[in-house]
């Protein structure tokens, strides 16, 4: 026989578990999120997630295709994404995709490109959403109007095409429910005449928040060694100033994006570049003066191009082939060293700090550091613990959502996690985080 408050139980245990209620609602709701990459699950299993310290995670990527009504997302990431919002429901954190990147963003361009296809679009989006059991859906366009990977279609009608599409989908009530986000260039959305847009206010209305992805500022296409990720470029040297989280706040909020809806994106790995020892170092009486156990480098200092040092293990050495759109690629290393990658290649000592025997610098400006190996002439900008800090400091001082960290399996034991959820000071409390964008 069945008891009436064994009923009900079961109708409460239910319904938490389908509508991910947040265990009690906050002012001060926030955003810590991750993305988490089909192609590096071997070396982070989901069991290996710290699951009680993001409020959503994201899985990368599903792919735009030729036709509206078709996203893409290989076999082997269906089965990855199916467990993964299992195990997020289970741990009540949000389960997002995340649909396009680098090589997804192809066809957003004609996907949102007139009534019928935006229609389509919005269809197969949340027939997704329905189909692995989503609460949302991000959106990583690189770039509206603006040409990323080499091959993507693009029009100059992107951007309000684009605005368009998101007040279709969310005009469903499954659309209205889940949360949207958009990945997206510090600088906003190009016009239809190329210039960013000087008002993405509407933007606001149909999104939950837009993560601006602050990195890739400096990287091996620079002319000089630079941050990956700065906090701030208004101090640094004019030639230098590149972007960074400070001017992307400016530059969005100033368009009529509220603070309140913008997370920061952040990189758990930096950039490699072949430096000569001439160049490394700064000069011999500074290094005297203002180096302890390590010896100080240079600021901004030339590179060689043509002799990319290889990254971490995760890196490899591409035979010369074609790219995703048919162009043919010299080949090579992308030389990217994740923060574990560069404790695990020695170039940081387990605690994170600067092995011994390695250059190292803390460029104040951009709130980052710099790391050589004179051994292989390798220095890397990338960000430690501190950056983290101090990002998750600016994050809490300027209003902003939250932090997106790219990606989930490039921090070493947390390091980088813990060091912005403690300058955001929100720690491991579930209170102060919302899910399924209810807050
Ligand atoms: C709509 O989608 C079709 C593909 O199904 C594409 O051929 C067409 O160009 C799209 N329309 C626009 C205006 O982008
Ligand atoms: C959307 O949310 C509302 C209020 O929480 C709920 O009543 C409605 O059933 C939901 N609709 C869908 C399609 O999930
Ligand atoms: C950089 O920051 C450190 C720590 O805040 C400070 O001690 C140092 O004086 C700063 N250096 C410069 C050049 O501003």
């Amino acid at each position: 026989m069945w008891s009436v408050p064994a009923l009900s139980f079961l109708a409460l245990a239910h319904s938490a578990y389908v509508r991910a209620v947040p265990v009690c609602s906050s002012a001060s709701a926030a955003v810590a999120t991750t993305w988490y990459t089909g192609w590096h699950a071997q070396y982070m299993p989901l069991e290996g997630v710290s699951w009680d310290k993001y409020s959503s995670i994201s899985y990368a990527f599903a792919m735009t295709t030729p036709d509206p009504s078709v996203i893409l997302l290989q076999d082997s990431d269906k089965d990855i994404l199916r467990n993964l919002v299992e195990m997020a429901h289970q741990n009540n954190v949000a389960a997002l995709l995340t649909v396009g990147g680098w090589t997804g963003s192809r066809y957003f361009s004609t996907a949102v490109g007139s009534a019928e296809n935006r229609t389509q679009f919005a269809r197969a989006l949340l027939d997704m959403v329905d189909k692995y059991n989503l609460d949302g859906i991000d959106i990583d366009w690189e770039y509206p109007n603006k040409q990323g990977l080499g091959c993507n279609i693009i029009s100059n009608q992107d951007t309000p095409n684009f605005l368009s599409f998101l007040r279709e989908l969310r005009s469903t009530d499954e659309g209205r429910n889940m949360t949207v986000s958009t990945a997206t260039s510090i600088v906003p959305f190009a016009s239809p005449n190329g210039t960013p847009t000087t008002d993405v206010s509407p933007f606001a209305e149909v999104l939950d928040y837009v993560t601006l992805m602050n990195y890739d500022v400096f990287g091996t296409w620079s002319a000089a060694v630079g941050p990956n990720a700065p906090l701030d470029d208004t101090c640094a040297p004019p030639q230098y100033q590149q972007g960074s989280a400070v001017s992307a706040i400016s530059a969005w909020t100033t368009a009529g994006f509220p603070a309140n809806k913008i997370v920061l994106g952040v990189g758990s790995y930096g950039h490699s570049y072949f430096v000569s020892q001439d160049n490394a170092f700064a000069d011999a009486t500074q290094s005297a003066a203002q180096a302890s156990e390590t010896t100080l480098l240079a600021a901004y200092p030339p590179f060689d191009a043509s002799l990319q040092p290889l990254g971490d293990s995760w890196d490899a050495v591409e035979p010369a082939s074609t790219d995703a759109c048919g162009n043919p690629t010299a080949g090579g290393p992308s030389g990217i060293f994740n923060f574990r990658g560069l404790i695990e290649k020695g170039l940081l000592a387990e605690d994170g700090t600067p092995a011994a025997g390695m250059g190292f610098r803390f460029d104040n400006c951009s709130q980052t550091p710099y790391v050589y190996s004179p051994q292989t002439s390798t220095m890397v900008s990338y960000d430690d613990a501190q950056s983290f800090a101090a990002k998750g400091q600016f994050i809490q001082q300027s209003g902003l959502l939250g932090f997106a960290m790219w990606e989930a399996a490039g921090d070493y034991e947390d390091m980088l996690l813990d060091a912005i959820s403690d300058g955001m000071s929100i720690g491991g409390d579930s209170c102060s985080m919302s899910l399924n964008g209810v807050i």
